[in-house]
């Protein structure tokens, strides 16, 4: 059985990791990894194929950077000619990046059984290119793998056959709980200890990346403004995404966020470092979505600065708040959390580091079936 397994953007690479590790017990599945290239850069790719020793690409389509219609297209058309040559049993895609849904159309148009992992998240925000690649991808999927139980209900609401939709927890999780002991032998506190960016126990970790947040200097600035209160407490670390990078110099922010002295920008890190700073934080502020899975099972408070989120278990029962933008907002979640009033998190369901195991033995039983 041959298994296309697309990565591109950074948060596929800890998805697919434990994968690949549970195709090496099945000798009768052929795994191919073909990245598409929409991320590129070494601390955006290549150091996260080192670190989670996923095997080098079988292809790459090198696509790089472009406007939305342009990358999905010039995906569609690199991706194409390799399904036709490999003649695949199924083409397997993770997350919601555009790489997803590019080669996620691919495969159903030539034919090929789709399998999507990570199917069935919704946030309900259509202004966010992922909800369009979610919907997409998952409305033509033949195999549909959810991390929580929202993911089952969002599908079934929307008409998808429930033989298709299986709950089988979190390989990103997966790919965490291998890696914990690893990242608790990571030097970085000790180097940013001696860097003068830490002095105590205490720090924020930030991440921002969203468009909605980083795309618009109104938005950024009032974020801004919560951050300058925190850092006069804490420092702030915030390893800084190529895309956050380029609009501070575009929006015309780079002085203001020099200014705050407590707030130590990094270029980004590599998985283990990663993993080490987070579970060692006081408080994570971040617009990501896999940031507030991985804090709800590190037991580590996590402010989300957006307005909603398609991972709901995290808020519900995880470490999660969600505040959006609001300065005010994100200060009254951060007081909660210095105060010692933040909720204990309880870890959701299947979210227990065996998440490929169960999804690689439902792919042996129903591609080995004729599609229904
Ligand atoms: C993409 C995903 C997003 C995911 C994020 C994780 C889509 C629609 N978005 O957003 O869901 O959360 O990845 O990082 O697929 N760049 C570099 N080097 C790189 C890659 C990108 O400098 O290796 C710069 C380029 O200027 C590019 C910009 O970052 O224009 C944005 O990259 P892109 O892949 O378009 O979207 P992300 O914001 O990274």
């Amino acid at each position: 059985m041959k298994i296309i397994n697309v990565v591109g953007a950074r948060p596929n690479f800890m998805k697919i990791a434990p994968l690949m590790e549970q195709y090496k017990h099945h000798p009768d599945i052929e795994p191919l990894i073909v990245h598409t290239g929409q991320h590129y850069d070494e601390k955006m790719s290549d150091q996260f194929f080192r670190q989670l020793g996923i095997p080098e690409p079988d292809i790459n389509l090198e696509v790089g950077s472009n406007s939305h219609a342009v990358q999905t297209a010039e995906i569609m058309k690199a991706f194409e000619p390799v399904v036709l040559e490999q003649s695949p049993d199924a083409v397997l895609v993770v997350g919601d990046v555009n790489s997803t849904i590019a080669c996620g159309l691919v495969a159903v148009k030539l034919g090929v059984r789709l399998i999507h992992v990570e199917a069935g998240l919704r946030s309900g925000d259509r202004s966010m290119p992922e909800e369009i690649n979610r919907i997409l991808t998952d409305s033509i999927s033949d195999m549909l793998f959810c991390t929580e139980q929202s993911g089952v209900d969002n599908l079934l609401g929307e008409g998808i056959a429930e033989e298709k939709i299986h709950l089988v927890g979190h390989v990103m999780i997966d790919t965490l709980v291998r890696n914990l002991e690893r990242a608790g032998e990571s030097t970085i506190l000790g180097r940013l200890q001696e860097q003068g960016c830490l002095n105590g126990d205490k720090y924020a970790m930030l991440t921002m990346h969203r468009p909605s947040n980083v795309d618009d200097r109104e938005t950024f600035s009032r974020i801004l403004d919560a951050l300058e209160i925190i850092q006069n407490d804490m420092p702030i670390l915030f390893p800084i995404h190529p895309r956050t990078r380029k609009n501070l110099a575009v929006l015309g922010l780079e002085d203001r966020l020099s200014s705050l002295q407590n707030i130590h920008l990094m270029d980004p890190i590599g998985y283990l470092d990663f993993l080490r700073l987070n579970s060692c934080a006081t408080v994570v502020l971040t617009d990501s979505g896999g940031i507030q899975e991985e804090t709800t099972v590190l037991k580590i408070p996590c402010i989300t600065l957006r307005e909603n989120t398609e991972r709901p278990i995290t808020a519900e029962i995880g470490s999660n708040q969600i505040v959006g933008t609001d300065p005010e907002r994100i200060l009254a979640a951060y007081r909660t959390v210095v105060s010692g009033q933040w909720r204990e998190p309880k870890t959701p369901p299947l979210w227990d580091g065996k998440a490929a195991g169960r999804i690689v033995r439902i792919i042996l039983q129903t591609v080995r079936r004729p599609r229904t």
